[in-house]
């Protein structure tokens, strides 16, 4: 395995506000990048903002803005929302800087040099909102042109076109040869399905005279490049200088897989003789309340909210744990409350206070030595050695909802274990044997949490920081022989209580107006 890692997210609109679909991107993102950062590799985490194009354009024109001024304003909102998710980004890409156009420049050049970019007239249908021309293909099956497209009109203009068709066969022969280009497997099987039917060039211009807020094209003032050309290689231009290409993977959204991560970018690298990225993870799509999560549904529930009022990790934790990768998923504010409730509150919190409770009263704070050995104690650590078994499978394919699912198995076997071992009246015993059974189980229900809180860094790095410290273990930087059972927590002084999940009451009802 390379010891360097390079990930990126897709750089989001700068045309509105961030939303789940945002969020949840940068947090699965994050929870990779530091999960390879505990696994010891170089890390370099990218994300960024999409600033060109039309939307813009008009947005700023209805203001009486100029767009910088306007994507200025966006991107700091989108940046404060990475940090209210504790996102550890390295660098953060916006496409109107010096560094990302003059590299689109060069690679346009590149393309015009060698023949293939070309110009040409096409009269099609074009979508304004979408910004692309469609063709019948795009249509739904009564041949009416689909919402998302919005108002769709014929237009007959001179543009520049990127040779992409050349380029099919052997793009079908890369997807085919790398079966983990493509994650999960089911979408590379949808894409190439779509590569079935025959490609046409890209067209990846726009005259001035439609859309000046673009990146010129070098070769000609009077065009700007297309928004898809401009915004995929921010994944090269950020990092150009840094000689970090090729990512290791890309997280998108499924929506933007096909044609553009899965068709444009592989064939402009192809065509300009870059390597190409190792790998597309592709996530699904967030509803809330069942319904689709975006601006313009102005969906009731304020999802991003509940980073600010149950903080940044459960608000991580839930949709790490709520959508496995790949699927789509449903946000609501009672499976929130819920898994808040049960999953942190009652299983995990309630269990390092338990222990912080018990050793505090029998122990004077000091968590003892295991003595007894007993069945339910080689229990406890056999499940374990299958939990960071699993743990690890499940990080390495980037299921992270797994992994949490086993991790939780393992914290309820912790909490059956303690009902089990009735810790509360082997302190009332004088047995010697109880004595040194007590002894084991709190011994053991430290270590467990140790292992618990290393594992579960990544998805709630302050909670786990929190936790360790609590137990008087540092915080954990390295997963590198962290995930062994060990006694290391023995002899530690513990805190005399640490509420990780406090009650968060409701807001009060609303009054309807
Ligand atoms: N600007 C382009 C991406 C260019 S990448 C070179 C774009 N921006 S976006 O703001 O519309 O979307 C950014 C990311 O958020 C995409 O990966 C998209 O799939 C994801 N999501 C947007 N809404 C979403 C949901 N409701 N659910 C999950 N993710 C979705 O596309």
């Amino acid at each position: 395995m390379p010891s360097s890692f390079y990930i990126t997210t897709a750089i989001d609109y700068a045309n509105g506000s961030p939303h789940l679909g945002h969020a949840y991107e940068k947090v699965l993102a994050d929870v990779i990048a530091r999960h390879a950062r505990m696994s010891g590799r170089q890390t370099y985490f990218l994300t960024g903002l999409d600033e060109h194009g039309q939307k813009v354009q008009q947005t700023a024109q209805k203001r009486a803005i100029e767009p910088q001024v306007l994507v200025d304003e966006i991107a700091a909102v989108f940046q404060s929302m990475l940090g209210n998710l504790n996102i550890s980004n390295d660098d953060y890409i916006r496409t109107t800087e010096v560094r990302h156009k003059i590299v689109v420049q060069d690679f346009l050049q590149r393309l015009f040099d060698q023949g293939l970019i070309y110009k040409g007239q096409k009269s099609d249908w074009y979508s304004t909102r979408q910004e692309q021309f469609l063709t019948d293909k795009d249509r739904a099956p009564d041949g009416s042109w689909p919402e998302i497209y919005g108002e769709v009109t014929q237009t007959t203009e001179e543009n520049y076109y990127f040779k992409l068709a050349q380029f099919q066969e052997w793009l079908i022969g890369h997807i085919s040869s790398h079966p983990d280009f493509i994650t999960p497997r089911f979408r590379r099987n949808q894409v190439l399905e779509f590569l079935k039917e025959p490609m046409n060039d890209l067209c990846i211009s726009r005259p001035k005279s439609r859309l000046t807020w673009g990146i010129e094209l070098p070769f000609d003032k009077d065009f700007v490049t297309y928004v898809w050309f401009d915004a995929l290689t921010n994944y090269y231009s950020a990092v150009a200088a840094k000689g970090l290409w090729p990512a290791d993977v890309h997280v998108i959204g499924k929506d933007i897989l096909s044609p553009p991560h899965a068709v444009y970018w592989p064939c402009m690298l192809k065509a300009l003789n870059i390597e190409l990225p190792r790998q597309l993870l592709v996530h699904g799509w967030w509803t809330v309340n069942n319904q689709k999560a975006s601006k313009s549904a102005g969906n009731a529930t304020d999802t991003l909210g509940f980073a600010t009022s149950h903080g940044a990790d459960a608000f991580r934790f839930y949709l790490c744990r709520e959508m496995v990768v790949g699927q789509d998923a449903d946000f609501s504010a009672l499976t929130f409350e819920n898994r808040y409730k049960a999953d942190l509150g009652n299983n995990l919190g309630n269990l390092v206070n338990r222990l912080l409770n018990m050793v505090g009263r029998s122990y004077a704070g000091v968590i003892p030595a295991a003595h007894a050995d007993e069945d339910l104690e080689k229990a406890l650590r056999s499940l374990w050695v299958d939990t960071a078994k699993k743990y690890a499978a499940d990080l390495a394919e980037f299921q992270i909802s797994h992994a949490l699912e086993s991790v939780w198995v393992f914290i309820s076997a912790m909490n059956a274990y303690i009902e089990a071992r009735a810790p509360w009246k082997l302190a009332k015993s004088t047995d010697p044997l109880d004595r040194a059974r007590l002894d084991s189980c709190l011994a053991h229900v430290a270590e467990g949490l140790r292992l618990v809180a290393t594992v579960l860094t990544p998805v709630m790095p302050v909670t786990c920081d929190k936790l360790l410290m609590n137990i008087g273990r540092p915080v954990a930087i390295t997963l590198a022989g962290q995930l062994d059972w060990s006694s290391v927590c023995t002899g530690s002084t513990v805190a005399a209580e640490c509420i990780l999940f406090p009650k968060i009451e409701p807001p009060p009802a609303q009054v309807p107006a």
